[in-house]
This record gives C-alpha cells, sequence and structure tokens, in this order.
C-alpha cells in the first residue's frame, strides 16, 4: 500500500430506497445463505420516501470495522454484516489516487478496516423492510468504495446475505427475486420486471399503525413458521409458483384488477401462516384489521378494485392505489375514519391514538 500512512481516508455515500413486497418471501431453506424457499415479488419505491442513506469510509487509522444505525454505533459481530463485507472484500479491485499518492491493490483491502454510517429515514424494523434498504446501500456503498466491478445482480447476491429482501432494492421498479437452485446460492438474485415509469398511475400510501420495534423479527419469524407451519409448505410449493406468473402477467400488463386480487391474497395468506405457526405471531393488530376492512368495503362498492393492501412482518399498512384519484379518495376515507387532532401537519399525522400517516409515492 503506498501514499503517506495513516494521513488519507476514503469516502463514499449512497442512497437505497426501500421495497415492498407484493408476493412475500417467507422461509428459509438455507439459513445461512438466506436462500428462500420461494420467489417473490416486490415493488421498489421511490428514493425520496423511505430509504436508508450510508457513508463507508476507509482509512489506515481505524483499528477495527465499526457501524453507527442512526446516530447510534452497533455491533458488527453478528453474522451478516461480515458476510457481506467478505463478499465484497473479495471481489475488490485496485484503487489508484495519483494526485494523492493512495494506492491500494485490490489485495490490500483485507487489511483495512471500514467505518459504517447508516440512517433510516422512516422507523427502523417496525416492518416497514428497513433491513432491506440497508442492506442494500451498504453492499452497494461498499461496492463503489473498492473498486468492485460485478453488475447489479451480482450484487444482489451479496445483499441477500445481509437480509434476504435486501436483494431486490438493488433494482427500481418491480423486481422479482428468483429463489434459484444452486446450493451455494448463485442464482438466487434479483431480476428487474419493469422499470420505475413502467407503472407510474400507481400511488402507494403507507400507514404507520405503530413505529414501535416489532416483536418477532422477521428473522426469527419465518424460521418459527418454517419448523410449526403445514400452510407454509403448501403456500411455497403449490400456490405461490403460479401466483408469481399472474403476478408478472398482471404487471406486465398493467392489470390493477389482478394486481389488488393477488397483492391482498397473498398478503393475508402470509398473516394466515403467522398464525399457523405454533406459537403464532401476531403481526397485525386492531387498526391493520380497520384498514383492511375499509379498503375491501370500498372495492366491494365499487365492483372493481380501486387500492390493494399488503402488510409486512409489522401493523403497519401499504396501500397501492390504481391511481390519484383512488389515492386521493383514499386519503379522503383515512382521514374520515382516522381523524387526526388539529395541530398536526398534513404530510405526516397522527391518525386516531396511535397512527401517522404517510404519503410515500
Ligand atoms: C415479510 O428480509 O427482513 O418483509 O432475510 O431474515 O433478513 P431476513 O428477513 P427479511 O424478511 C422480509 C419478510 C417480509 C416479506 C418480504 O419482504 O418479502
Amino acid at each position: 500500500m503506498a501514499g503517506e500512512m495513516n494521513k488519507w481516508i476514503l469516502m463514499v455515500t449512497t442512497r437505497a430506497p426501500t421495497n415492498i413486497a407484493v408476493i412475500k418471501y417467507w422461509g428459509k431453506r438455507d439459513e445461512k445463505l438466506i436462500l428462500p424457499i420461494n420467489d417473490s415479488i416486490s415493488v421498489t419505491l421511490d428514493l425520496n420516501h423511505l430509504s436508508a442513506t450510508t457513508t463507508v469510509a476507509v482509512s489506515p487509522s481505524f483499528e477495527e470495522d465499526r457501524m453507527w444505525l442512526n446516530g447510534k454505533e452497533i455491533p458488527l459481530s453478528g453474522g451478516r454484516y461480515q458476510n457481506c463485507l467478505r463478499e465484497i472484500r473479495s471481489r475488490a479491485g485496485d484503487f489508484k489516487d495519483e494526485k494523492r499518492g493512495i494506492h491500494i491493490k485490490k489485495e490490500d483491502w483485507c487489511k483495512l478496516h471500514f467505518h459504517i454510517a447508516s440512517y433510516n429515514n422512516f422507523p427502523t424494523a417496525a416492518g416497514l423492510a428497513s433491513s432491506a434498504a440497508g442492506f442494500a446501500c451498504l453492499v452497494f456503498s461498499l461496492a463503489k468504495l473498492m473498486n468492485v466491478n460485478d453488475d447489479l445482480s451480482q450484487l444482489s447476491a451479496i445483499a441477500r446475505q445481509g437480509s434476504g429482501s435486501a436483494c431486490r432494492s438493488l433494482y427500481g421498479g418491480f423486481v422479482k427475486w428468483a429463489m434459484g437452485n444452486d446450493l451455494n446460492g448463485s442464482d438466487s438474485v434479483a431480476i428487474q420486471l419493469a422499470r420505475e415509469t413502467h407503472w407510474s398511475d400507481l400511488v402507494i400510501i403507507i400507514a404507520v399503525v405503530s413505529s414501535r420495534q416489532k416483536e418477532t423479527s422477521s428473522t426469527t419469524g419465518m424460521r418459527e413458521s418454517v419448523e410449526t407451519s403445514t400452510l407454509l409448505q403448501h403456500r411455497a410449493q403449490v400456490l405461490v409458483p403460479g401466483r408469481i406468473l399472474q403476478m408478472e402477467d398482471a404487471i406486465r400488463n398493467r392489470d390493477f384488477s389482478s394486481f389488488a386480487r393477488l397483492t391482498c391474497v397473498d398478503s393475508n395468506q402470509f398473516h394466515a401462516i403467522c398464525l399457523d405457526t405454533n406459537p403464532p405471531i401476531f403481526y397485525m393488530n386492531d387498526t391493520s384489521h380497520k384498514l383492511i376492512n375499509l379498503v375491501e368495503r370500498w372495492n366491494r362498492h365499487e365492483g372493481t378494485p380501486q387500492v390493494a393492501y399488503t402488510f409486512d412482518a409489522g401493523p403497519n399498512a401499504v396501500m397501492i392505489a390504481k391511481d390519484q384519484k383512488a389515492a386521493t379518495h383514499l386519503l379522503q376515507r383515512l382521514l374520515f375514519y382516522f381523524p387526526p387532532p388539529p395541530e398536526n401537519e398534513m404530510s405526516s399525522y397522527v391518525l386516531g391514538d396511535k397512527t401517522i400517516l404517510q404519503e410515500a409515492g
């Protein structure tokens, strides 16, 4: 390694959005490599809303790898960060900055330590896929810093080892995570199904029912489901393969009725699996159920779906409206059923006692 020792620091900052699964990933066949038991499909939100911003820095003066999440230092001992770091390090390229006299040979990256600072602009671990944005951003930043030449699909296989759903956040638009067949996970990667601009009529509205940390993490929840739920096996092996094909068609044809039906059915079935887990896992709460009722009644009244809903491992509702008109009506309905206290502002306000609403797309 050339250059004046300890005098330099290299930094890269990137931002990655979160993604919301419309056909859920729930269950692993390999816990270490994070290989799923079924394909999943998601929509990536736009960068201005729910996203993670991560700065990675490297310097010969750093004595250990350290990480801060939302300003608080967290231990890096967990295997997932180390797995991502190791994978990126093994693909690193040479770095040369003639002006400053810095030359890092690819084999030297493993002798250097990293400092990582990451911020989420939304509640962490409240079922809004914060780990998806976080690991996608971490892997992308590290790859940029270390001059990794891999394409996004190869990077997605690394982000997957941080958190399964993270692999889908490497792409915008509609994304499929193919479960793959290889034992080493090389074909368990994200594939972009359609670009961001493909279906721009859709409006995503997120009702944050609770910003509290969830009681059962996705990782623990899906492990318990794999061990105890028979419904999970049926869903993964029999139902999801057909549903994936139908969802791909619905997205390709911008067929909102099919898209909404499949999204709601899959979300409800995922939560049915949580109930079928022993002991049962309750991610949704009464407010979540009220939101489902509101959308179901309205869709039935209209005769054709106006809004789809989906819930991840938490009580917060992600609602996807057919177009701006449906989104406006949905907001009016939400306001009617969950009137905000007067002192709050329109863009981020409290519904009822504990519900914050944000427009996210
Ligand atoms: C319900 O990706 O958070 O959001 O791979 O263990 O980190 P790990 O789990 P994670 O699980 C996300 C589950 C989900 C559905 C989905 O995003 O597909």
